[in-house]
């Protein structure tokens, strides 16, 4: 595996690619990999001649409040997991590389940027399109995949990839379960025993409306106000959000049906945790 960590060296790699007629497969990342990560990376290994990992955290999608400083870093074990599961190339740019003291330009999807996770971390797609561009720009991928459990993320960016018109393929990848139900992330690592199994009401309230949406159940409102009431009953839970949205378009379902899908974010002990999923399979 090789690892690249300047921007030129990343875009003199991807032209010799282009050259050659080989194809390129992207996995961005933050780092700090589970199997969720893991996953996204041997469905790239598929996709294309090459796979590129990028690992950066990037601040830009982070607010003024939030983990940026304690995000949880491993490079040792993150290069180990990646060349373990057939990455080509890990691209680990410097900050002052992505964004030299210069920098003014940001990517905005204005519209879907705005619901759910927009609202309540104002800034946040933008940090994350605008770095996502930059990587494509620099990686020149054929294909790029992302993970549904950031189901916003990947609506955002695939509304950019047709607006600008880039010839990228993006790929869903299935939300990575733990075998108890809880979404892979990397921050349940901040979260101590107690605090993983209060987390595992993120994944009963998605059971909970599925049951609810094939025994028959049509009113989004309803069921939102049902999960909300069972997730306030909980110790150390705070809901951020519980919406039923249409997947596509991610505005308010007005009646639960195919396209239904269940979003929620909701703190334990203070952190934020998404999930989704579809109601009606
Ligand atoms: O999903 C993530 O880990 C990040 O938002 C991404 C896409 C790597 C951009 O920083």
């Amino acid at each position: 595996m090789e690892i690249i960590t300047s921007s030129r060296s990343m875009t003199e790699w991807a032209n010799s690619r282009l050259y050659s007629r080989e194809t390129i497969c992207l996995v961005p990342t933050m780092g700090y990999f589970h199997e969720g990560h893991l996953a996204l990376m041997r469905e790239g290994g598929g996709l294309a001649d090459y796979l590129v990992v990028s690992l950066f955290v990037n601040p830009r999608q982070f607010g003024p409040t939030e983990d940026f400083e304690k995000y949880p870093r491993d490079l040792e074990r993150d290069m180990r997991l990646a060349r373990e599961n057939g990455v080509d190339v890990m691209f680990i740019p410097e900050m002052v590389d992505l964004y030299p003291p210069d920098f003014q330009t940001e990517v905005r999807v204005m519209e879907l940027s705005r619901p759910l996770c927009g609202a309540s971390r104002p800034g946040h797609f933008d940090g994350v399109t605008t770095v996502v561009a930059k990587l494509f720009n620099l990686v020149k991928p054929h294909v790029a995949v992302f993970g549904e459990k950031d189901f916003q993320q990947l609506a955002v960016i695939r509304r950019m990839v047709a607006d600008l018109n880039w010839d990228i393929e993006i790929a869903g990848h299935p939300v990575v379960r733990e075998s108890s139900g809880l979404a892979m992330s990397s921050r349940n690592s901040y979260l101590d025993e107690e605090g993983h199994r209060k987390a595992l009401s993120l994944y009963r309230a998605l059971e909970f409306a599925a049951e609810q949406a094939s025994g028959g159940a049509t009113d989004p409102t309803l069921l939102e106000k049902q999960i909300k009431e069972k997730l306030a009953g909980l110790s150390g839970a705070e809901v951020d959000y519980v919406e039923i949205v249409q997947a596509d378009t991610l505005e308010k379902s007005k009646m639960i049906n195919h396209n239904s899908l269940l979003v929620l974010a909701v703190r334990i002990d203070g952190i934020r945790l998404i999930d989704n999923r579809m109601l009606l399979r």
